[in-house]
């Protein structure tokens, strides 16, 4: 993953780069650099950690070149260590590379560089690139880096500076996203759009194979052979102000209680945009469904959704098992790829493979523009606005909302069902309402090492849900099962020491979920249950009971996961930890 910023105008670069990757800082947080232009030389500033470390390691010092590079790391080869930090200098020190993304044949020309005598300071594949310009360069930075660019394989973008050039940075888009942002005799680079929104609203997406030539009078853009290509300039609408923390204390909070809204804006969205695909999934043989991560656990309730409102047969693959899997797929299939970013290199690769052997592609996505959403045959997208908190919460009722939607529009009930749907966001401001009781009731649990979750039908993936928000933050083993085949293992794991929390509304398997709380309970374990308001029953079989108002059956998954989130983010703060950039995740992962 990793986030790249680049800013060259008539401002001091270094306080515009560091708050372009505090803004990036989601996408990875192992180490973080920046590479100034100082008169004639270059400068290279990097710490391991976070950005706070970089920016304090920077206090006092008078930098103000004007054109600079910046980059936050999230490790793929070698260690999150100071020499693997970026950015990485040629052996002159006359060329800063920053990079995000995967070099993969790194290693061969890692030894043809050798040969020639080039001593390699990192164990990084992107040490690569900036020696491979140092090699190439003939007077023109543009030049240097397409006759690099011939020689690299894998998917990765980059942005390159050279103190021969100062004013001038090239950046290169192949699979990793990149945008450029517009300015008024200033111009940006950066992997995302949050980055740059304080300082432009005038943005060009790049697609793969372009290459950027920014100066802070202009942008130019070409294809890897330089022949020049012209982009459209996007007007971006997001508001910086809705990015802000606003008042909570961390970003996951605000976008647990902003999910009203992002329910709300996705189902209106959908609505407006009219006949929101030219056909019926029933025209399919079959629908797949293909996701990562949270948006994974998203598709496994449309499912549920899908066949039973639309009747057509649907398959949940994760995008990193359906690349290498032999399923067969043929122009008879529907291949629906959900993700927030939209640049998860897994579901776009996954996609891309469905495209070629002749199924139609539908992106669901959140962010307009996005790689997947531009490939895709046709798009959906949710209106969640952005996420920073690397755990995924609005985005999933978001996604939830969009495949409830696709599902009903087929229905002959349909009206009916678009009735419910709308409720769900006043819905779930009710159960945000008792966030105060799941604190609570976190607070009990703070010392456990383990968790299970269990839920049947359209719930058990929403257990799967609330284990992954529990181990994402709270670092805190937990498992989601399907609470019928407990029996067949987990069971074993079960005694005064697990804590079980069991999703249990009055639904279809309402009667079979209350007997395996049973089995739990018969074993000692700690029930702690989501069920409706008044359920005294399963009251008194659980030591806590976090409630939802009573919906129709189909609805439960937007409100049950709620308390589950809620639960999770509770639990790792009070442990203090770093809610909004757990260890070792990223939010948008373009690694395979
Ligand atoms: C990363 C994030 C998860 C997210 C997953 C899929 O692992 O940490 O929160 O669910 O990627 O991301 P996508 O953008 O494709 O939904």
């Amino acid at each position: 993953m990793c986030g790249i910023i680049g800013y060259t105008g008539e401002e001091s670069a270094l306080p515009l780069l560091l708050g372009g990757l505090e803004r990036l800082e989601y996408r990875g947080y192992d180490s973080a650099g920046v590479a100034l232009i100082e008169g004639k030389k270059l400068i290279v500033e990097k710490r391991v950690g976070k950005i706070r470390e970089l920016v304090r390691s920077l206090w006092g010092k008078p930098y103000s070149g004007k054109t600079g590079i910046g980059h936050t790391r999230w490790a793929t080869h070698g260690a999150p260590s100071l020499k693997n930090a970026h950015p990485h200098t040629d052996s002159r020190n006359e060329f800063a590379v920053v990079h995000n993304g995967i070099i993969e044949n790194f290693l061969e020309i890692r030894e043809e560089l050798k040969r020639e005598g080039i001593r390699f300071r990192s164990e990084t594949d992107t040490e690569v690139i900036a020696h491979l310009i140092a090699r190439s360069y003939r007077g023109d930075l543009l030049s240097a880096v397409l006759e690099t660019v011939e020689r690299l394989k894998g998917a990765f973008a980059f942005a390159v500076i050279t103190v021969h050039e100062p004013g001038r940075i090239v950046g290169v888009k192949q699979g990793s996203p990149l945008v450029v942002g517009i300015g008024e005799g200033e111009n940006f680079l950066a992997s995302d759009i949050p980055a740059i929104l304080p300082y432009t609203r005038k943005v060009i997406t790049l697609s793969d194979g372009e290459v950027v030539d920014i100066t802070p009078e202009g942008v130019n853009i070409y294809d890897f052979y330089g022949n020049p290509i012209t982009k459209e300039i996007m007007i971006v609408p997001w508001d910086i102000v809705s990015a802000e923390r606003g008042g909570f204390k961390h970003f996951m909070l605000k976008e647990i209680h902003e999910q009203p809204k992002a329910v709300g804006d996705t189902v209106r969205g959908l609505i407006s945009s009219g006949e929101i695909l030219p056909f019926s999934l029933k025209d399919f043989r079959r629908v797949i469904l293909i996701a990562c991560g949270t948006s994974y656990h998203a598709c496994l309730v449309g499912k549920f959704w899908m066949e039973k409102l639309v009747g057509v047969p649907v398959e949940v693959v994760y995008a990193s098992e359906f690349r290498y899997a032999d399923i067969p797929v043929s122009d008879k299939d529907l291949v629906i790829g959900v993700s927030q970013s939209g640049e998860t290199i897994d579901t776009k690769f996954a996609m891309n493979m469905a495209k070629e052997k002749g199924a139609t592609t539908v992106a669901l996505v959140n962010v307009v523009g996005s790689s997947i959403d531009r490939e895709a045959d046709h798009s959906v997208y949710t209106h969640a606005g952005p996420e920073i908190g690397v755990a995924a919460t609005k985005t999933f009722t978001a996604q939830l909302a969009a495949l409830y939607y696709l599902s009903l529009r087929e229905n002959p009930d349909r009206e009916t069902l678009i009735g419910d749907l709308m409720q769900v966001p006043s819905l779930i401001e009710t159960v945000l309402e008792k966030a105060e009781e799941v604190e609570r009731i976190a607070e009990k649990f703070l010392k456990k090492k383990n968790f299970l979750y269990l839920g049947r039908y359209l719930n058990y993936p929403i257990a799967l849900e609330g284990a992954l928000k529990l181990k994402e933050i709270s670092y805190i083993h937990a498992e989601g099962y399907p609470a019928g085949e407990m029996k067949h293992g987990p069971i074993a794991l079960i005694d005064e020491n697990m804590p079980v929390v069991v999703i249990a509304p009055q639904d279809r398997v309402y009667e079979k979920t209350l007997s395996n709380i049973e089995e739990v309970r018969t074993r000692k374990g700690t029930v702690v249950s989501v069920g409706f308001e008044g359920d005294e029953r399963l009251r008194k079989l659980s030591s806590d009971l976090m409630e939802i108002p009573h919906v129709p059956e189909d609805i439960t998954p937007f409100l049950t996961v709620v308390p589950l989130q809620l639960l999770a983010y509770f639990i790792a703060s009070k442990l203090g930890l770093d809610v909004d950039q757990p260890r070792n995740l990223a939010k948008t992962v373009t690694v395979e």
